[in-house]
């Protein structure tokens, strides 16, 4: 009998309203039984997938999948460990002294998340009593990095320079700060404008951090990402981002000075507590990052294919947030019709993936879509149709 009866928690997991919900509409977490780029198969029937990050179209090529392949003959499976108990790698030092020099940075650390990557960078870097000055629309692996630290936390309306000169005018001149922001807002896709943030940076003797993870391979020489875009690297002090976007792998990094990243090996939990990044996961960033140089058409088709979604998302009266990168939102502004929206793309071949709030601010519910140098012509050409009937179908009117 005592036994029997549901402890608080579970039962608290058993009735999860949200959770009940997702399994009834069933949204999200669906099966990919084979997967070839962006062509996927979902209970035996072919779709378009619309949401993918593999901006580059690098997880399958040959030179990637040969290195992962031949690290995993040379090292095996996994490093069994964090680096402080079980030794760097060579390969791992390779991949950051590559990703280092590429990014214009000293030095660089790579963890075996993106996620992870992020949330060091601030999890150790602030500390009780300093300032940790934060866009809302950071990557939730920023938030908790911030979170982490201790910090107090200050907002700034999104991308808004006058609301961050007016709070750091309103904060104490000798409090330690940092400034948090996306490179590429990975649902809205805007860019952070950097020029401006380092510049009130500079006035206020902040620190700053930028996520790069949907900026690598998209923006900047070479696809060097937004800092270098801006041509503010040398501004900025600490860049992170992850291999899971452009460089379709796993994992991710944090480049800095040599002192910072060095602070970061030894404070960090996030490093010194997790294993590191896998040989494979390593050897196939490192060839992608080559990849991305010596092979710019995927770049050009990349930016080609996103004139040409953003084109019919124009005609078609839709509101894409103004998003100027490849991650090119569909903002509905309602939860019901967002669904219906998604069903109905789902129903006609194209895999989409809807955010709501927590995850967008509310008002803002939208289906995130992402376009890819994979995406053939055709493929946006029959998403537009798709899309013009999955609006008459859930009832959302064209932009006047
Ligand atoms: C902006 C941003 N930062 C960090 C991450 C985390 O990267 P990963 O998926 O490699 O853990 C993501 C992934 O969604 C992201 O979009």
């Amino acid at each position: 009998m005592f036994f029997n009866k549901t402890k608080p928690i579970v039962g608290r997991c058993e009735t999860d309203m949200t959770t009940r919900l997702r399994l009834k509409y069933e949204p999200f977490y669906h099966v990919i039984e084979s997967a070839s780029g962006v062509n996927v198969t979902v209970a035996g029937r072919p779709m378009v997938l619309m949401s993918s990050n593999e901006y580059l179209g690098l997880s399958r090529h040959p030179k990637v999948v040969e290195a992962a392949k031949q690290a995993l003959d040379q090292w095996g499976a996994s490093a069994c460990g964090s680096r402080l108990a079980n030794g760097s790698r060579a390969y791992h030092i390779e991949l950051e002294e590559a990703l280092a020099a590429f990014l214009g940075k000293e030095a660089c650390h790579v963890t075996a998340a993106g996620y992870l990557a992020c949330t060091c960078s601030l999890s150790s870097l602030a500390q009780r009593g300093d300032a940790m000055i934060v866009d809302p629309s950071v990557h939730s692996s920023l938030w908790d990095g911030a979170l982490l630290s201790g910090a107090k936390i200050e907002r700034f309306a999104h991308n808004d320079m006058d609301s961050l000169a007016k709070l750091l005018g309103q904060l104490d001149a000798k409090q330690a700060k940092v400034i948090v922001v996306d490179g590429v807002y990975s649902m809205e896709g805007h860019l952070a404008p950097l020029p401006r943030l380092v510049e009130l940076a500079g006035q206020h003797e902040a620190a700053v951090v930028v996520d790069e993870a949907h900026s690598i391979g998209i923006l900047g020489r070479g696809g060097r990402g937004v800092c270098d875009h801006f041509g503010v690297t040398a501004r900025v002090d600490m860049i992170c981002g992850s291999f899971s976007k452009a460089l379709a792998g796993t994992g991710g990094f944090v480049a800095a000075s040599r002192a910072m990243i060095e602070y970061l090996r030894s404070n960090s939990r996030q490093i010194i507590f997790s294993a590191a990044i896998s040989p494979a996961a390593a050897a196939s960033a490192r060839a992608a990052l080559e990849i991305m140089q010596s092979e710019p058409e995927r770049h050009d088709r990349l930016w080609a294919n996103h004139r040409h979604l953003k084109t019919i998302l124009q005609t078609s009266g839709l509101d894409f947030w103004d998003s100027p990168t490849p991650a090119l939102p569909i903002v509905i502004g309602d939860k019901v019709k967002c669904y219906e929206l998604w069903k109905s793309l789902w129903d006609q071949g194209f895999f989409t993936v809807m955010s709501l709030p927590p995850g967008v601010p509310p008002g803002k519910e939208l289906l995130r879509c992402a376009v890819t140098a994979l995406h053939t012509t055709d493929q946006l050409d029959r998403f537009g149709e798709a899309l013009k009937a999955a609006m008459r179908q859930a009832g959302v009117r064209p932009k006047g």
